[in-house]
């Protein structure tokens, strides 16, 4: 390709890359798989890694970019980010309403949506290209923070415009970024997992990560954004700000979801008690509803006080708290030994759902509610799901209240429990320890990993309750007869999980890797080692400079990988994993598509691309991302993109989905 043909396609690539983001991220309605995404950001990395003079800070490759930093600059708002009064009945709805009317001399429309309870932005546009991003602060000044505004996928890098939106290309937009309750859920598990302390609610983990100074991990966290509001009115075009905002969906913003244009004030009121019951279902956390006058120019007229406008506020529900007593303390343990307690509770209603347990984090939670077995305590659903202890009711106390103390010994093996000075979390710290071992044995067979089929919850209840599998190897020492005489168990599902324990000795050296459970280890980053090291041997003999210097793997990841391998019980482990015969390195199959290049454009009727590809690997072919001399055959699908003209130019042998089909039956994959 010449200079001028690489610009073009590194282009293309962006432009396709930009409309699959807002598809996935904007509009929740993605129209290719994951696999065929991520071969496009693929070939256009490996574009601009070859030329990197084409490299702009709008290409979608540069979200996680730039390196720590050590402060946030400051950032000083044109337009003050003011805050909203507070509702908190019908009858104070109905008041801001006079006094709209009033002023107004009449009934004017409000744009009525879910309040997000997430962390108030400014970002800033430059020619259509996201220049800048900021805190709220103190409402004049906030903290700078584009790079990691950029690692949200919600946040277009670069507008869709068209000639006639030229007002549209230096706007100034806030929104709201807001962490998901799974993914809220998720962080709070790990961080429990792994004895650190957890956030309280999705907001404070939104804060919490909007503060980070390395962009790479804001990008784990995946933040998502909502826009809510232009600080002024953009164009004579448009008074109504219910269609600005259509706009800015148009140019690629995420807009409030739920937001709706309502005639009166009875309207508003009952889509803000639709909502009430609907807040539950949704993934978004929200504190309640924001009522908005619709037009620019009533909203001039209205105005301002210091602090907040008069053409806005906010509707918030009730909090979703009860009172009732706490009946006892248990304690559990997980994947990695951390001793986390668990409130036992005198069943209550909270908005419609049954509690009866309460999530109390760790010890230094306890301490510092000062919370004792026997107390009256006040539970909130923390985000709407996992309910949490606010405090104790001291007034109601008796005096019969005892104090809790973690166990000294692990509830479920009776091994010793150990608390690290750097950590809040007590620990079972034998690794045999049951309960430790089950998790290890459901994510060693879990899908991604050995995807052993069968041995699932139940089943590794009873084996290791039983003592058939004290250490992960055991799983490979099982037999027919050991697992027949396991409860519930017939002959033939014994003999079916004992062949899936077979088969999943030939899975690839990747998943074995990211099944052993190294921390921080998931399976993308399985994979990047796997590609690196090729063996396990190598894996193993690696200092922490080589870890770290393989790109994906950062500093924490490759302390982690480094130690699990200086401990002798580990290293036990895998030299029995080797003598059972697993993978121990990257397969070179031999094949006879050996030194045969694949490349797959359009979408195939019988597999997805990732199918297609594990076939042609498995017949020792490879299979690459772009079109160049060394492809050997270009397999075209459906609706096939630029490859397709681009292997014809090079005169590439094309096979259609049938002739690709009776290929792979030929050699026997099919
Ligand atoms: S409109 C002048 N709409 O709540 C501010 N704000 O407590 C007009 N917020 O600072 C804001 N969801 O950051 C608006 N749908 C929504 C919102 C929303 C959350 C935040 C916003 C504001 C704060 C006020």
């Amino acid at each position: 390709m010449t200079e001028e043909e690489v610009k073009k396609r590194i282009e293309e690539l962006r432009e396709e890359i930009r409309r699959h983001d807002y598809l996935y991220y904007v509009l929740a309605q993605p129209e290719i798989s994951d696999y065929e995404y991520d071969m496009l950001l693929r070939e256009l990395k490996e574009l601009e890694e070859k030329y990197p003079q084409f490299i702009t800070p709008d290409s979608p490759t540069q979200r996680v970019g730039g390196q720590p930093t050590k402060e946030f600059p400051p950032f000083k708002h044109e337009i003050p980010m003011l805050s909203l009064d507070n509702a908190y009945s019908y009858e104070e709805l109905d008041e801001f309403h006079s006094r709209v009317v009033k002023l107004l001399g009449y009934e004017p429309e409000y744009i009525v949506e879910p309040k997000i309870d997430g962390v108030a932005v400014a970002l800033i546009y430059r020619d259509g290209i996201f220049y800048k991003g900021a805190t709220r602060g103190d409402g004049h000044t906030g903290d700078e923070i584009t790079q990691n505004l950029k690692t949200i996928k919600s946040i277009p890098l670069k507008l869709f415009y068209s000639p006639e939106d030229k007002e549209f290309l230096n706007i100034e937009v806030r929104g709201e970024v807001y962490m998901s309750k799974k993914i809220f859920q998720e962080l709070n598990r790990k961080r429990e997992e792994e004895g650190l302390t957890t956030f309280a609610n999705p907001r404070n983990a939104c804060a919490g990560t909007l503060k980070l100074q390395d962009p790479a991990e804001v990008a784990r966290r995946k933040l998502d954004i909502f826009i809510h509001t232009v600080p002024k009115k953009i164009s004579d075009r448009y008074d109504s700000d219910y269609d600005v905002m259509l706009k800015l969906r148009d140019l690629g913003f995420k807009i409030i979801e739920g937001m709706k244009l309502c005639k009166s004030m009875e309207e508003v009121k009952e889509y803000c008690a639709l909502w009430e019951k609907k807040k539950e279902s949704v993934d978004f956390p929200m504190d309640g509803m924001v009522i908005k006058v619709n037009r620019f120019s009533e909203r001039e007229k209205l105005g301002a006080t210091l602090k907040s406008p008069r053409w806005a506020i906010a509707y918030k529900y009730p909090p979703e708290q009860a009172i009732t007593k706490l009946i006892d303390i248990t304690v559990n343990v997980g994947r990695t030994g951390v001793l986390t307690p668990t409130a036992i509770l005198e069943p209550v209603f909270i908005s419609g759902t049954k509690v009866s347990r309460a999530t109390l984090h760790n010890m230094d939670e306890i301490r510092r509610k000062d919370v004792k077995i026997g107390d009256y305590v006040v539970v909130e659903k923390a985000g709407e799901i996992i309910p949490q202890v606010v405090r104790v009711v001291k007034e109601r106390r008796t005096g019969k209240e005892k104090d809790f103390q973690m166990p000294e010994r692990c509830p479920v093996c009776g091994g010793k429990v150990v608390k690290l000075p750097e950590e809040v979390a007590y620990r079972c710290i034998n690794r045999n320890c049951p309960a430790q071992l089950k998790r290890a044995i459901i994510h060693f067979a879990s899908r991604d990993a050995m995807d052993i089929e069968g041995l699932g919850e139940s089943l590794t209840e009873q084996l290791v309750d039983k003592g058939l599998v004290k250490w992960l190897p055991d799983i490979y020492y099982l037999t027919v007869d050991k697992l027949a005489s396991l409860e519930r168990m017939g002959e033939k599902s014994a003999s079916n999980i004992i062949e899936s324990v077979e088969k999943s000795k030939k899975r690839p050296f990747y998943r074995l890797l990211y099944g052993i459970g190294i921390r921080y280890v998931g399976i993308k980053a399985s994979e990047l080692l796997a590609e690196h090291f090729q063996s396990m041997d190598r894996l193993m003999r690696a200092s922490i400079e080589e870890l770290q210097s393989v790109e994906g793997i950062g500093e924490v990841m490759a302390r982690s990988i480094y130690e699990f391998f200086r401990d002798p019980e580990n290293v036990k482990m895998i030299e029995e994993f080797k003598k059972i015969g697993l993978n121990m390195q990257v397969e070179k199959v031999e094949g006879p598509l050996k030194g045969k290049t694949f490349v797959f454009t359009g979408s195939l009727e019988r597999f997805t691309r990732k199918e297609a590809a594990e076939l042609v690997k498995s017949l020792g072919g490879s299979v690459a991302s772009s079109v160049s001399k060394k492809v050997d055959f270009v397999v075209v699908g459906e609706s096939p993109g630029s490859k397709y003209e681009k292997a014809l130019k090079l005169g590439i042998k094309l096979l259609n989905e049938k002739e690709f089909i009776e290929l792979l039956k030929k050699y026997g994959a099919l």
